[in-house]
């Protein structure tokens, strides 16, 4: 079955599961001494974001080890992970693939036993590991099928050993294709709206660096209204938009003359000099969304240059928080803030 989201929902199936893990470690365990791993979920993720992952699972409450700059060992089931991501669609976007090896060995060959009669897919971390296994496991005879197979093989190289798990077909991840939207950015904005429960229906809103538009075309089913600022094209159209073909700086007097309720704001600049535009603005009760883009990503400039921004704030917000979302770069972070 198939969940809005990323994922083959395997909560329903524990049944099965525990059937499929029965079968494993049945009676040829104790001949091939096969250590038993607690969980054993590997999640490959997209390089880089392992410290951002690391914090989500902390969050969570949940033990995550990132073992790689794309591998984490995170201490839950299958059942139980495959729950957490249908709820946080956003994170899925990063994964790459959900490895379940609860089962570990020195030697490739030691898994041969296992696969006897069974048709098999392997997926295996890293890529080089992939191909190398495959000639193994052909040149010993097993069936391997990339459609017809009953079984998902995971397989993972990792501190000096091979952890490997069998999964039924219908239990195994499926990431399904993002649609696509005009830009990238769209998923960031949309990861606020998930992470802050702003709301943008009925809304008049000033979308700062607006081109190409993937902010307006998140906004354009929400909002009442969004003026959509940026010297470059803004490909999104609609009867809410309005697409004003100039640089912020240049207009701050004609939007000052107009109130906004939400304030986003993408444009590629220092930040310090954005807000002194921004505070120019009609800011009372405003939200704002502002994406912080740093001109270097060493985390103590980065720390540095919050603090700075925190002051600066500090005496006109009600509320201000500065998170580091999937969604950025290395040397972003987005600023949530209300106005008093
Ligand atoms: C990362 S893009 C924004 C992407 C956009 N949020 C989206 O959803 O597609 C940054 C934009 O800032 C615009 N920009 C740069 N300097 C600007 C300025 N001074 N005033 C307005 N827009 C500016 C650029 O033209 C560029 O389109």
């Amino acid at each position: 079955m198939f969940s809005k989201n990323k994922f083959i929902i395997g909560v329903s199936e524990n049944g099965l599961l525990a059937r499929a893990k029965s079968r494993l470690r049945g009676p040829l365990s104790t001949k091939h001494k096969i250590k038993q791993e607690c969980h054993g979920i590997y999640l490959q993720i997209a390089p880089g974001l392992h410290e951002r992952f690391v914090v989500f699972f902390k969050n969570k409450g949940i033990k995550v080890i990132a073992l790689k700059k794309d591998l984490l060992k995170v201490d839950v089931s299958l059942s139980q992970i495959y729950g957490l991501l249908n709820k946080n669609p956003i994170v899925t976007r990063y994964l790459v693939r959900v490895f379940y090896g609860n089962n570990s060995v020195n030697k490739i060959k030691d898994i041969f036993p296992y696969l006897k009669n069974k048709k098999i897919r392997v997926f295996a971390y890293p890529k080089s590991l992939q191909e190398k296994s495959l000639e193994l496991f052909d040149k010993a005879g097993i069936e391997l099928t990339p459609t017809g197979y009953d079984y998902a093989l995971h397989l993972v190289e990792s501190e000096g050993k091979y952890f490997f798990g069998l999964i039924p077909k219908r239990l195994n991840y499926q990431k399904i294709p993002d649609s696509q939207k005009t830009s990238r950015a769209y998923y960031k904005i949309k990861e606020v709206v998930q992470k802050t429960g702003l709301n943008f229906k009925g809304k008049q809103v000033l979308d700062l660096g607006a081109a190409p538009g993937g902010w307006c075309e998140y906004l354009k089913p929400l909002a009442t209204r969004v003026v959509a600022v940026d010297p470059a094209v803004v490909t999104v159209q609609g009867d809410n938009i309005v697409h004003l073909k100039k640089k912020l700086e240049d207009i701050v007097p004609e939007l000052k003359k107009q109130k906004f309720d939400v304030i986003i704001c993408d444009i590629n600049n220092d930040p310090m000099i954005l807000l002194d535009s921004i505070l120019k603005l009609r800011i009372k009760g405003v939200k704002v969304v502002l994406t912080l883009k740093f001109d270097r990503d060493n985390k103590k400039y980065i720390e540095h240059q919050i603090e700075q921004i925190k002051a600066r704030l500090g005496p006109f917000s009600k509320h201000l928080d500065i998170a580091w979302l999937f969604a950025n770069t290395v040397n972003e972070r987005t600023l949530f803030c209300r106005f008093k």
